[in-house]
């Protein structure tokens, strides 16, 4: 097979631009397009305010975008067609959510925007082309894009289908894509996909070492990354269900998690208890997987995954439920300050946040809820609560936003931790880490933010209309990289009403000392050890 020249991303979205710009700044020598339908988005990955915040993305992309320091090979452009038609190989980045309406909504991704991506592919490739799925897809995909691809492609035009899923996780894609754990790439096992295996691995060899670099077939790829997200969130589901068992007995599910971890079998990581996890691909991909199950006639499997995602529902309701039996029963009319609405720290994205949830259960207790984030914005809070089912009517009358932690928590009866943000917590700082763990306090850069936002040739119904926005929020995010002051939490105290709570959701209070300062704090997986 003659060198790569010319590399298409398709989708610019948290996958498509970090993965798009990393590949082009380790090839040099290969020209790399980062394509979208939406202008916007495009528009900002050609600006220094880019569309998403990742900590180190910024000099990357202007690396191999702004012909600075050498010659261009990184373009974002809304020019699909003609940049399909130019490439070598096309990766596959658009977005697979949950579909909402129609057989399996609720449950099955919603693959209309890849299907329409390979068609757009399939009509427009006038010469041999490797086709990389690089979104999460259901297992046999690929099946359905050779069928796609037979029907629709140009005469003498040939396709090879590889499936090279992403492991990246948001806030650390950077450090993820240049370091990555492994690269898997599947191929079918003939002279021809193998080949194609082989060309995309060389891609990755310019920085990713070579036994790093992992080659299966097609059907394991595709599955192995769900079976990947399926895996972690298990493991949290599972420390957060021995959450609930600490907080009955006494027991402290960090001190569990540590002893637990020490296990070499077992290890540290992912096993931080929490107010639920969060963001677009953990709740999709395990549903994903067992709506799969579902439809294979194995329906102990499909509920035993479904089990996941019901302990982290259930972990949701269970926190507010404390809080509000230990606010003696009612929230009437009380004002309750809630610290951070993003999915995890490090980043903007609320797709999926514990804290919607919390929210919704408080509005429904009607509290008065005031909402600190240091990166989401307000415009992006009320879209997320009016498409997750709350009357903008109560939002409006219940909820508001404050610019500070002290705005917030001021004349409130409870202060309620739902995001890891460095600035809440009052634990003594320990070296930063890839991952949570029991002592999580990253020191990254503080994060900066997203727009979210995408447009689809494709014919859309109201239902998947909405879930598109569900997924690609369109509301422009705060863009400071200004690293906030911590909490003063002396302060908070004085101008709360009394008693003052605080209900820790994640983990990053030392409780101690906030009892000292005369807090009753309630926290996740600790309970009364006396
Ligand atoms: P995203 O919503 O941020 O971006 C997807 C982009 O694709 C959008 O900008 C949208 O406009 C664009 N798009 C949709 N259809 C298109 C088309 N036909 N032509 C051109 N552009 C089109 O999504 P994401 O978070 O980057 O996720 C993409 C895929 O990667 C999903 O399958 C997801 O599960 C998977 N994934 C995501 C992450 C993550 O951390 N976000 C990590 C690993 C894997
Ligand atoms: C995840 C996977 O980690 C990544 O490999 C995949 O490619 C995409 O999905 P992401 O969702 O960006 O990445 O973040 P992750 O750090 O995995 O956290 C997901 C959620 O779980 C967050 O809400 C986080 O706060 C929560 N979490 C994570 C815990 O509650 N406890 C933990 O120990 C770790």
């Amino acid at each position: 097979m003659s060198p790569v020249k010319s590399v298409c991303f398709i989708g610019a979205g948290f996958v498509g631009g970090p993965s798009g710009a990393v590949l082009a700044l380790k090839n040099p020598d290969v020209e790399v397009s980062v394509v979208d339908l939406s202008d916007t988005r495009i528009a900002a990955w050609n600006s220094d305010a880019l569309p998403i915040y990742e900590p180190g993305l910024l000099p990357v992309v202007k690396e191999a975008r702004d012909a600075e320091v050498r010659p261009q090979n990184l373009f974002f452009t809304t020019d699909v067609r003609g940049t399909i038609k130019r490439a070598d190989i096309v990766f596959i980045c658009v977005n697979t959510p949950t579909k909402t309406a129609g057989i399996g909504a609720g449950k099955a991704p919603n693959m209309a925007y890849f299907e329409s991506a390979t068609r757009m592919i399939a009509a427009e490739a006038e010469k041999d082309t490797i086709i990389v799925e690089k979104s999460t897809v259901p297992c046999r995909t690929a099946a359905n894009m050779r069928e796609i691809l037979k029907a629709i492609g140009k005469p003498g035009v040939n396709f090879e289908i590889l499936s090279n899923p992403e492991f990246l996780a948001e806030g650390t894609a950077v450090a993820d894509l240049m370091r990555p754990d492994r690269i898997l790439i599947g191929s079918m096992q003939t002279p021809s996909g193998l080949e194609a295996a082989e060309v995309l691995a060389n891609l990755y060899g310019s920085w990713v070492p070579k036994e790093n670099i992992l080659k299966t077939n097609i059907w394991s790829s595709e599955l192995a990354k769900l079976a990947a997200n399926a895996l972690l969130a298990q493991r949290i589901s599972s420390i957060n269900a021995l959450s609930a068992i600490c907080e009955a007995t006494g027991a402290d599910v960090g001190e569990i998690a540590y002893a637990a971890g020490l296990d070499s079998r077992i290890g540290s990581r992912m096993l931080q208890a929490s107010v639920g996890f969060g963001g677009s691909c953990f709740r999709k991909d395990v549903l994903n997987l067992s709506y799969m199950a579902e439809t294979l006639h194995l329906p102990e499997v499909a509920a035993y995954w479904q089990s996941v995602v019901a302990i982290n529902e259930w972990q949701k309701s269970r926190f507010t439920k404390r809080i509000i039996s230990t606010l003696y029963g009612t929230l009437t009319g009380k004002k309750i300050a809630v610290y951070g609405f993003s999915y995890k720290k490090n980043t903007a994205d609320t797709r999926e946040s514990a804290a919607i949830s919390v929210v919704k259960d408080l509005i429904a207790e009607q509290a008065k809820v005031c909402i600190y984030d240091p990166q989401v914005t307000k415009a992006q809070i009320w879209e997320e609560l009016d498409i997750n089912g709350c009357h903008l009517e109560d939002v409006e009358k219940y909820v508001s936003i404050a610019q500070n932690p002290y705005d917030c928590a001021s004349e409130s009866h409870a202060v309620v931790v739902l995001t890891e943000w460095d600035e809440f917590s009052n634990k003594d700082v320990v070296p930063a880490k890839k991952t949570a763990g029991e002592n999580p306090q990253q020191l990254l850069p503080s994060p900066v933010a997203s727009e979210h936002s995408s447009d689809n040739e494709m014919e859309m119904t109201p239902a998947d209309k909405s879930a598109r926005e569900r997924y690609n929020p369109r509301i422009a995010i705060k863009h400071t990289e200004a690293q906030n002051a911590k909490v003063d939490w002396e302060q908070i105290f004085d101008i709360m009403e009394r008693p003052a709570f605080v209900f820790d959701g994640r983990r990053v209070i030392d409780a101690g000392k906030l009892q000292r300062l005369g807090f009753h704090v309630e926290c996740i997986g600790r309970g009364n050890p006396f």
